[in-house]
């Protein structure tokens, strides 16, 4: 045992904002390395709000983590302790009789179930907004370590995030099946994927995929240059594209596409692959279908990669403790993973630079980005 951590007796774990393959993973990992030092592990439900509305929940809202508990996780999606993007004890949306909503802040009173609860130190696992709030909670005393999480991959500060290899895979293996449908009834697919304002999931799946088409955030498309694209493709015998494009991808001089916006939580994106189907459809005079991912790219198994990832995170959450750290995010940076102040994590987003590899590979392969 280090000198560390004998400090601490109780830690607990909560999963913030949209849920991610690996989640269950980093849980395991951080229980197991947890109870190995001697401490008690628990888990807040649904981020915050076991310890916020703790009368919620018919186990209180605060449950113990066992070594039973987390037993054959590993392998599973979702998050055992569940999640919220409706959560942010900073803004905490509280509907009022006419149905709208009010944030208040709700951090102190947070702050104090904490102590009630005599939890030593707090494990957020979490995308971009749970890292702001562990920082904030940080600044405010409590001690926090971040691990992070998203399908996304836009944190900065670590090389990648766990859920993102298992979101690309999936993808991956619809466009493989899309690829044949598609040849066979000459028809242009268009395949929407998450990744809210970046471009990753497009990208990579796009790639990997054999896309002809990838519409990303980072590149404003024109409509114009991706039918040509499809035309050119007919002319030379391939009587068939493939378009991917992100959830987050904006027309030239026009707008993001918005499913809803709601005091509380995020923007929710969708919408502009229904848009560019019809105008492609349009454009080309081929026969255009539509296929939205959506949360199909949140759900299943974690990929192996996703897995060691996030049992590394969990691991490395634990030894950060162990040695003393506060108000730190893990991070991978191959071969290690190292620790990252919260505050610098938080302070950009991730998007694809135009000049990577991937892109410049993209480019050379002829995948069209309607630029
Ligand atoms: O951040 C993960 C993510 O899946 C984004 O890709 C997507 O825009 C958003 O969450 C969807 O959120 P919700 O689950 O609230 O629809």
């Amino acid at each position: 045992m280090s000198p560390n951590s004998a400090k601490i007796r109780k830690v607990a774990i909560c999963t913030g904002g949209g849920d991610a393959p690996g989640l269950n993973a980093v849980i395991r990992a951080a229980v197991l390395a947890g109870i190995g030092r001697g401490w008690e592990m628990y888990g807040i439900r649904d981020g915050y709000n076991g310890l916020m509305l703790p009368e919620q929940f018919v186990d209180g809202g605060l449950i113990s983590l066992t070594r039973d508990k987390v037993r054959g996780i590993t392998h599973l999606g979702g998050t055992i302790i569940g999640t919220t993007n409706r959560g942010n004890p900073f803004q905490y949306p509280v509907k009022n009789p006419d149905g709208s909503f009010t944030e208040i802040d709700r951090s102190d009173e947070l702050m104090r179930s904490f102590a009630m609860h005599e939890i030593d130190a707090l494990i957020s696992v979490g995308g971009d907004g749970s890292m702001t709030i562990a920082n904030s909670l940080a600044q405010k005393g409590l001690r926090v370590v971040g691990v992070p999480k998203t399908i996304d991959n836009d944190l900065d500060q670590t090389v990648v995030t766990f859920g993102f290899d298992t979101a690309v895979s999936f993808a991956v293996e619809c466009l493989d099946r899309l690829h044949t449908t598609a040849a066979s009834h000459r028809r242009v697919i268009v395949v929407e994927v998450m990744g809210r304002y970046a471009g990753w999931i497009a990208l990579e799946s796009g790639v990997a995929g054999s896309a002809d088409v990838v519409l990303i955030p980072e590149i404003p498309f024109d409509l114009k240059k991706v039918s040509q694209k499809i035309l050119e493709r007919q002319r030379a015998g391939s009587n068939f594209s493939i378009v991917v494009v992100a959830e987050g991808a904006i027309p030239k001089g026009g707008t993001l596409s918005v499913l809803e916006k709601e005091i509380g939580r995020a923007e929710r994106l969708g919408g502009v692959g229904e848009k560019i189907t019809e105008e492609l459809q349009e454009l080309t005079g081929k026969e255009t279908r539509l296929v939205v991912l959506g949360h199909l790219l949140r759900g299943g198994s974690p990929t192996s990669n996703d897995r060691l990832i996030a049992l590394r995170f969990g691991a490395a959450a634990i030894r950060a403790l162990d040695e003393g750290q506060n108000g730190i995010m893990v991070a991978l940076d191959p071969p290690t993973v190292k620790y990252v102040p919260l505050s610098d994590a938080t302070k950009r987003m991730k998007n694809v630079p135009l000049d990577c590899d991937t892109m410049l590979t993209a480019r050379d392969l002829g995948v069209c980005f309607g630029d």
